[in-house]
């Protein structure tokens, strides 16, 4: 299974402030904001990951995280020329998913949860699609799911103005080697985008939809707005301090997976000089990777 952040749009809603930069780089209190979804990925086993974003942002992308090796990972780069739509990655992403299945993250999403990515890898299924859902308070800020009086999955809509339904589906997607196909088939919707939604409906057609409700403990946080973004830096810091772990340490996950040695986590704390993040990385040395 490869693994797609997609990390592109223009970031307008956070207007001046992504002017220059790209969203997916801001910090969430002690990391770029892309950190947490590439540790997601990661958590659920995937090694060989695509990023895309914009032809603007691409070099940033790339100094920051490299070819991925450092961390005993692929990583890959691509420019979306337009913020066409989230389907739009599986066309642009399909030289590099060369007919194998995918789980595509976007960039801006944030889960935390204790055992998060063994449940994604008990659930991922071999073939067909796979959406994880969190509920709400406002559905029409989201992609929503309906079920029918069985609990299983009824209809999808984009954004709806109101809805009997609050189970929001998250930015996190599991999709089997004919996603690029089906993507292609996908019409722009009125908004002008080819969107995410049109393709889990084609599978929900399908009958090939499976849907996992995160479950309580799991956290899925927003980072829409500049008070979103505080409230998920908050989240994120107050976690850490109390427990004195990382949430989303990218070098701590490939040293955990044991893709990473220990001699080449000492290289990446010695890369972070004397940050308190180059502190962490250099405590881990003394716990036991896998
Ligand atoms: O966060 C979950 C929601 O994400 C889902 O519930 C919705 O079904 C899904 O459409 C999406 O809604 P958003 O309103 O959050 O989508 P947005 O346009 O903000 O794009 C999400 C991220 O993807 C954002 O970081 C920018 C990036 N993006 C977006 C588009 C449209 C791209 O990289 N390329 C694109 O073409």
């Amino acid at each position: 299974m490869k693994g797609i952040v997609l990390a592109g749009g223009t970031g307008s809603r956070l207007w001046p402030v992504t002017k220059v930069v790209s969203k997916q780089l801001l910090p969430i209190y002690d990391k770029p904001m892309i950190y947490y979804p590439l540790s997601t990925l990661m958590l659920a086993g995937v090694q060989d990951i695509l990023i895309i974003t914009t032809p603007q942002d691409l070099d940033a992308f790339k100094v920051l995280l490299g070819d991925g090796s450092q961390l005993g990972i692929s990583l890959s780069y691509v420019a979306q020329a337009k913020p066409e739509g989230l389907a739009q990655a599986f066309i642009i992403g399909e030289d590099f998913l060369n007919g194998d299945s995918c789980l595509m993250i976007l960039g801006d999403n944030i889960f935390h949860g204790v055992g998060l990515g063994e449940e994604l890898s008990k659930v991922l299924p071999e073939n067909g699609a796979h959406i994880f859902t969190y509920e709400v308070a406002d559905p029409s800020q989201y992609g929503i799911l309906t079920l029918d009086q069985k609990g299983s999955p009824l209809s999808i809509e984009e954004k709806p103005t109101s809805s009997n339904s609050n189970l929001a589906i998250t930015g996190l997607y599991f999709f089997d080697k004919d996603v690029a196909g089906i993507a292609k088939t996908v019409k722009p919707s009125k908004r002008g985008e080819l969107e995410i939604t049109a393709v889990i409906n084609q599978y929900l057609q399908n009958g090939t939809l499976g849907v996992t409700q995160l479950s309580r403990g799991t956290a899925w946080l927003d980072t829409g707005n500049h008070n979103l973004m505080q409230d998920a830096a908050a989240y994120i810091r107050i976690i850490e301090e109390r427990t004195g772990l990382k949430i989303a340490c990218i070098e701590e996950v490939s040293y955990r997976n044991g893709w990473v040695s220990k001699v080449g986590l000492e290289a990446l704390a010695k890369s972070h000089g004397p940050s308190s993040y180059g502190k962490y990385l250099q405590s881990l040395l003394s716990t036991k990777g896998e």
